[in-house]
């Protein structure tokens, strides 16, 4: 149902975009949503603070959700398997390619949200979130089903001397894989955070969403900006029906005194792949 609406609610933000005519975006606006209406989205890193949003925001929506969880204990505890009633949790590892081609079978979408999770590993960030991710890519190529990848990497990815770069070259590998998913020749979108947040300290309001370019946030003198987890999943499931997410690199942060905007406003503001 609110998949629906969603949908209602883009093709009246698009009769009012200029360019195309509204008789030229249906029928890819259609098969976009179609992807969500009808398909099963796996979630890498559903045990993490964004993937358990990602899992919940789709939940909510009635989407059918595999969460992919290395503890799958874990996952159960968290209350995975039972937000809505079509998420189930499948074991895997995205370091143990041979985990991730049952995982995938059939899904229609994938968002990756995992991320190196011990600071003290030096090969974290080379091995979750660059190995990891093209092993990710590769069973979704050999699916044949999958038909979007959502990657959830990082403001800050394009700058080498970023100082997060000091733990083991995250931001590196965090481009690498971006690079992958781009070659990759399955549709995507890339969607880089600000800092994250579960949730607002006190007195603090939730600021609207604002998407920008690649390059747009980082170190001084660039702005930065943060953004609740919760937001990020909302861009990351807008990203799987939305027809100006499909190829597209973005930055996301969330700003108090910012005009609200739907997500086919935000996604069709940014013009950069
Ligand atoms: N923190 C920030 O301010 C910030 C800012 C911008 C971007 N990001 C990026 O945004 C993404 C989401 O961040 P987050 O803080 O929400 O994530 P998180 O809570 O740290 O969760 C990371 C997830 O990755 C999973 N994971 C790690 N290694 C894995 C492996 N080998 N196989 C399968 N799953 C594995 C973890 O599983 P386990 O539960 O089993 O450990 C967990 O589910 C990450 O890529 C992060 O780097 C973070």
């Amino acid at each position: 149902m609110l998949t629906c609406k969603l949908q209602a609610q883009r093709m009246a933000a698009r009769r009012r975009a200029p360019g195309l005519s509204a008789r030229a975006r249906r029928p890819a606006a259609v098969a976009r949503a179609a992807l969500l209406d009808e398909g099963k989205v796996l979630v890498a890193g559903a045990t993490g603070g964004t993937g358990k949003a990602v899992v919940d925001a789709l939940a909510a929506r009635g989407v059918s959700v595999r969460a992919l969880a290395r503890d799958t204990t874990k996952a159960a505890s968290m209350g995975l398997a039972g937000v809505g009633k079509t998420t189930e949790i499948v074991r895997g590892d995205v370091f143990q390619f041979g985990s991730l081609p049952p995982a995938l079978d059939g899904c229609s979408s994938l968002v990756v949200c995992t991320g190196a999770r011990d600071p003290t590993d030096p090969l974290g960030p080379f091995n979750v979130d660059y190995q990891g991710t093209l092993n990710l890519l590769a069973a979704a190529r050999q699916s044949g089903s999958v038909r979007h990848v959502v990657l959830v990497s990082s403001i800050g990815a394009d700058d080498l001397l970023n100082p997060l770069n000091l733990f083991w070259g995250v931001l590196f590998w965090k481009k690498r894989a971006e690079e992958e998913v781009q070659r990759s020749g399955l549709p995507y979108t890339i969607v880089r955070p600000g800092g994250l947040k579960t949730e607002l300290r006190q007195g603090e309001s939730v600021g609207s969403i604002v998407m920008a370019a690649p390059g747009t946030y980082g170190v001084p003198p660039k702005k930065s900006g943060s953004i609740l987890r919760s937001q990020v999943a909302e861009v990351c499931v807008a990203a799987l029906a939305e027809p100006f997410a499909q190829n597209k690199v973005v930055e996301v942060i969330a700003e108090r005194d910012a005009p609200a905007k739907t997500m086919t406003e935000l996604f069709s503001g940014v013009n950069w792949y």
